[in-house]
């Protein structure tokens, strides 16, 4: 009699387990099967860029104007507390400093105008532009924008590590943005991503004498053909080398011009001022939030039911 109360019991911990494992760990497993989807069937299209999905760049975030709620840069979580953007991004059209208080900061997010299970969102509590910074020169394109609520780290939301060795030219890395798809037309509905390789120093100061010297600090990436870049809207944004936090998207003359390849500053670079107000931390613990999949006690429940049915079968005979 008690081994048939056993077996009902197996049943309904495995029906138990395989619900909840479904409506918990369906997220995270669709996630990744539509990141492979994609990645087949969305062409080369920021600049030609390919579809992300959601997780693929968690350290991603959209800064949104408080009151329009319109996307104007990008940015990149670093802590819980803080999140690196480009100095230009806290500039208004006249060239002054915009108060903390009118930005908001989205993470976990794909596309623009949606709000999914995963989003996060702060306001901003202190924004602090690079002493140094020059609005003409691009010089110092880094700001740090503390925010009001911290983020809680998942799969979805969480920082990329900081590169803190050299880069090696010609690395393919990766940057990710809702900036414009072409020079002068629409921004992005979704966020996007491309490959662009590290070009090496004198190549960039060659490439592009007219708009800027390259000073210690910045760096260039793009295709000597042009055809796939960073765009407006974009700038703030992470560039992502092998994993690595490694770029903050600056400048660049039109998009994805030939010969024109896009201007970064250099993450490693400013580590120094970064850490002047950030303590970072390259082992980041995530915590366990339904977006983990199912938790290991459910996954337990089954399997330690099973294993005393099938212990109490074979004593019994
Ligand atoms: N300054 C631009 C912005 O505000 C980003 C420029 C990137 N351009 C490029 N061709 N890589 O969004």
């Amino acid at each position: 009699m008690w081994k048939y109360a056993l077996l009902v019991l197996c049943g309904v911990a495995l029906l138990f387990d395989c619900t909840a494992g479904r409506l918990l760990g369906n997220y995270e497993s669709a996630a990744r099967s539509n990141t492979e989807e994609l990645l087949k069937k969305v062409p080369r299209r920021i600049v030609n860029g390919t579809k992300a999905v959601l997780g693929q760049f968690p350290q991603q975030v959209s800064l949104r104007r408080r009151y329009s709620q319109s996307h104007f840069c990008g940015g990149s979580i670093l802590t819980p507390d803080w999140v690196l953007t480009a100095g230009h991004c806290m500039l208004d059209n006249l060239g002054k400093v915009i108060g903390a208080y009118t930005i908001i900061v989205i993470a976990g997010e794909i596309v623009l105008k949606n709000t999914n299970r995963a989003r996060q969102w702060s306001y901003v509590s202190e924004r602090i532009v690079h002493p140094e910074f020059d609005i003409d020169t691009l010089h110092n394109d880094v700001a740090l924008l503390r925010v009001e609520t911290p983020f809680v780290f998942d799969p979805y939301v969480r920082p990329a590590p900081v590169m803190r060795d050299k880069m090696i030219p010609h690395t393919e890395c990766q940057v990710a943005g809702w900036g414009r798809i072409q020079y002068e037309g629409p921004i992005s509905a979704y966020l996007l991503f491309v490959d662009v390789p590290l070009l090496p120093i004198p190549l960039c100061r060659e490439l592009l004498y007219n708009y800027s010297s390259i000073p210690p600090g910045m760096f260039c990436a793009g295709y000597l053909d042009g055809g796939r870049d960073a765009c407006q809207g974009d700038s703030g944004g992470g560039m992502i080398c092998e994993g690595y936090l490694t770029g903050v998207v600056s400048g660049g003359e039109g998009c994805a011009w030939p010969r024109l390849p896009g201007l970064y500053a250099d993450v490693k670079y400013y580590l120094p001022w970064i850490e002047l107000y950030v303590e970072l931390n390259n082992n980041f613990t995530i915590r366990s939030t339904p977006f983990n999949g199912r938790s290991s006690a459910m996954q337990t429940t089954s399997t330690f039911m099973i294993l005393v049915f099938v212990l109490a079968e074979i004593f019994s005979l």
